[in-house]
């Protein structure tokens, strides 16, 4: 980061000079973590609108212009000329990988797809029609009573295999804890399948006949993953780092960002917005609930629509999108009630003062849930989808803090408006 620029603060009679630090791209940012000694004041930013926790390598969006990189690369080329693994190792290491580093790291990754064959017992204690991310939440967070040998944090060695282990087995988890939803057996991992098509295996798959995963769908499967693999310091991600801060071990962590994720106005809107759709049910009953989108007093908002970040589209939802008038072509799935309705949501809202004022635009879980019900996925399985493929995102921001020497314990402060200091009143006297 650049130095040597300077903001002047004016408080109580008195100048601070703060210094402003530049970055690669973004926005530059003042450095206050000596105000509160200097100065004797907090700042206050609820939710972090303006509030950057962290520098970090990874990922960078650019919310005006609609971008999204990952270690500097655009969104669009890495979903069309790359793949999830390919991803995956950039985003852990910061590079492309050559054919050598990428056969090696595939390998790793397709040898530790298994889990212990004790954790399927984890299974039993949930009853059939549990959500697949309580499952999720609570199978990944066990994860740390079975591989002690990966929960050293200071070990730089422990670190890597936990990555490889989460980026390996979350998918095996997922696809388990739909398995258990139907009743059905649980469907080992094949070592001679690519990720995606693997997961679909796991998922679609039965005992009594073969299953042949069709390409193009895992093809569809595997450019989700990487759409979803990491955004900066959402709010699942900022879970992970705060939970890793503490010293949690990587298992812990991820757990708590799969609870974070789970949340409707998180990762949670694609299995929402899904519902919203089909509650919409056509076309002419639209403008109902636009206005109720845009009404003060109704709690109901356009899942799929806005973004902390993006006042412009997210460049995640137009490949989204393209993807999804694939997939739908593909298994010939035409006039789609249900795309119908987002294409011509999509469309009104647009144009429509409200959304364009508040610079309102699909997001990621727009599209997203249409492709997932048309590849066969149940909405409750969409979620747990998200949270695989950002297992990479959390796990290499988790790596970059860990690894930090300024890595210290994250403790928020507050603006206290509670009751001034008061004497303990006696029962009788209250
Ligand atoms: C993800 O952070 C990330 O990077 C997240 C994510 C990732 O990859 O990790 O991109 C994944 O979480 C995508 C977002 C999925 N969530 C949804 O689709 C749920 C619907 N969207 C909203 O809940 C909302 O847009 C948020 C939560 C996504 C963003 O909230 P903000 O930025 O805090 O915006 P806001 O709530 O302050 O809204 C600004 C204004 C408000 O009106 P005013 O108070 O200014 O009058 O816009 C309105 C809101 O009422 N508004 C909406 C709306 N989203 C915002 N009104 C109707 N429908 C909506 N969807």
């Amino acid at each position: 980061m650049a130095e040597g620029k300077t903001a002047k603060l004016q408080l109580g009679g008195k100048d601070f000079d703060l210094a402003v630090l530049s970055p690669t791209a973004g926005p530059d940012v003042i450095d206050i973590r000596k105000l509160y000694g200097e100065a004797g004041v907090f700042t206050y930013d609820p939710g972090f609108t303006s509030t950057a926790s962290c520098d970090s390598t990874i990922t960078y969006i650019d919310g005006d212009k609609g971008e999204l990189w990952y270690r500097g690369y655009p969104i669009e080329q890495l979903a069309e000329h790359s793949h999830y693994l390919e991803v995956c190792y950039l985003l852990l290491y910061g590079e492309l990988p050559n054919r050598d580093q990428l056969v090696d790291f595939e390998t790793r990754v397709t040898r530790h797809t298994m889990v212990h064959e004790q954790m399927h017992y984890f299974f039993r204690g949930f009853r059939r029609d549990s959500h697949p991310m309580a499952t999720m939440v609570g199978v990944v967070g066990a994860m740390s009573a079975f591989y002690h040998d990966s929960i050293d944090i200071n070990d730089p060695v422990q670190r890597e295999i936990a990555s490889i282990r989460l980026i390996a087995k979350v998918p095996t988890i997922a696809a388990m804890a739909y398995k258990y939803s139907l009743g059905q057996p649980f469907v080992y991992p094949r070592n001679e399948l690519d990720y995606a098509s693997n997961f679909l295996h796991m998922c679609f798959s039965v005992p009594a006949e073969p299953y042949q995963v069709d390409p193009a769908l895992a093809r569809a499967m595997d450019r989700i993953f990487t759409l979803h693999a990491d955004h900066e310091q959402n709010a699942s991600t900022s879970t992970v780092r705060l939970a890793g801060s503490s010293g949690a071990n990587p298992f812990a962590c991820i757990a708590a960002g799969i609870a974070c994720l789970w949340g409707p106005a998180h990762g949670g809107a694609n299995q929402a917005c899904l519902e919203m759709l089909r509650q919409i049910g056509t076309v002419d009953r639209i403008p109902e609930f636009l206005a109720r989108a845009k009404d003060k007093n109704d709690p109901f908002r356009l899942m799929g629509f806005g973004h902390r970040v993006y006042k412009n589209f997210d460049p995640r939802a137009k490949v989204m999108k393209e993807s999804a008038d694939e997939v739908l072509d593909l298994l010939g799935i035409h006039n789609n009630p249900t795309l119908q309705v987002a294409k011509e949501l999509e469309r009104i809202a647009l144009e429509d003062e409200y959304f364009v004022a508040k610079k309102l635009y699909p997001n990621v879980d727009f599209y997203s849930g249409i492709i997932l019900e048309a590849i066969g996925f149940p909405t409750s399985m969409f979620t747990p989808i998200f949270a695989l493929s950002r297992t990479v995102g959390w796990i290499s921001q988790w790596k970059e803090m860990i690894a930090d020497p300024q890595n210290k314990i994250g403790r928020p402060r507050q603006l206290y408006v509670g009751a001034p200091r008061r004497d303990y009143k006696p029962l009788d006297a209250r």
